[in-house]
């Protein structure tokens, strides 16, 4: 691993996605840094879909950079499948776009993939070398972008994430689950969840502080890492840590996927191995996340 002497030039950082749930994050945790020349863009900036409209948005208004970051996705898996065309215009092709331009600037570019490019049948913890076989369009499109950054940009971060909660809520699906189930538990629903499909929960206030230790120490160790929180469960061991956390004392019934026909495919197992990232940065539990998110968001002290 290459880490470069920490210099105290101001960096200029834009981040595309800025009102996305991960976005609002990384937004406001690199502009609590001075080192950090912050620039946030969202789709009334520039439509992503839009090839020409992006390329011209680059050379107008971003100009030299030192990191490009892109949290802009389609992130809703029932979409993407019945949407194939929109979901690659936004998930992937921009990506070439983004890479060609961050070449052509010596900047940095730091892209977020996802567990779902994964088939799931591993059912061990998913390593970076572990050879992706997405079964969804969701899951395709993300990789097809990976690929794309690979291919133009040397100086790339692909940062596969999962399962995320963040206070801003994901935009595409309308919040997140943590909320989801605190709200259904406060109104007393009955609370059915599937116990056959295990993840790794992250939030996305801890994906910004690992973003923002990559920059700020200029780590030039380029390449793929998974981050989530350390270890696994099925999300209804996430329903109950999250009531217990919060002390609510509803019943949870563990349920099959199978009892949800669905043509969507997910992977049944995507947890992620994050010994890589490990080395560099620290990887909290998905308790410890879920802990300091609760706290963030006002529902526990
Ligand atoms: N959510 C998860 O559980 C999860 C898991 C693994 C990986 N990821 C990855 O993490 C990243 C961030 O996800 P997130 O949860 O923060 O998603 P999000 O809340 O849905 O945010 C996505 C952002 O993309 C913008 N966007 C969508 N289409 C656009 C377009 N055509 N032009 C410009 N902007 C557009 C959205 O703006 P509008 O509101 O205007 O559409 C929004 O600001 C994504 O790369 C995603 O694939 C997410």
């Amino acid at each position: 691993m290459a880490n470069l002497a920490r210099g105290d030039q101001v960096k200029k950082v834009v981040v595309f996605g800025s009102y996305g749930q991960l976005g609002t994050d990384l937004v406001q945790t690199l502009k609590a840094k001075k080192i950090f020349d912050v620039l946030a863009f969202d789709r009334e900036h520039v439509d992503f879909a839009d090839e020409k409209a992006l390329r011209s948005f680059l050379n107008l208004k971003v100009g030299a950079v030192d990191a490009v970051i892109n949290c802009v996705a389609v992130t809703n898996t029932t979409f993407c499948e019945e949407h194939c065309e929109e979901t690659y215009k936004i998930n992937a092709l921009p990506q070439a776009v983004l890479a060609q331009y961050c070449s052509k600037m010596k900047a940095s570019l730091i892209y977020f993939s996802t567990d779902y490019v994964f088939s799931g049948e591993k059912k061990k913890p998913y390593t970076e070398n572990d050879v992706p076989r997405p079964i969804n369009i969701y899951g395709t499109s993300k990789l097809a972008g990976e690929d794309l950054v690979r291919a133009y940009c040397d100086k790339h971060f692909i940062f596969r994430i999962s399962s995320l909660f963040g206070i801003a809520g994901a935009l595409g699906k309308g919040g997140n689950f943590v909320e989801t189930m605190i709200a259904k538990a406060k109104k007393g629903e009955d609370l059915k969840v599937i116990d056959d499909q295990i993840m790794s929960p992250t939030s996305t206030s801890e994906i910004a502080r690992v973003v923002c230790h990559f920059l700020e120490n200029n780590l030039t160790s380029y390449g793929t890492y998974h981050f989530s929180g350390r270890g696994e469960c099925s999300w209804y061991e996430f329903t109950k840590a999250i009531f217990s956390q919060c002390s609510l004392s509803n019943p949870v019934t563990r349920v099959s996927w199978k009892d949800f026909p669905s043509a969507l495919r997910r992977p049944e197992y995507s947890a992620f191995d994050t010994a890589k990232i490990a080395k560099l940065v620290s990887v909290p539990s998905w308790e410890e996340h879920l802990k300091n998110y609760l706290i963030l968001k006002g529902h526990t002290k």
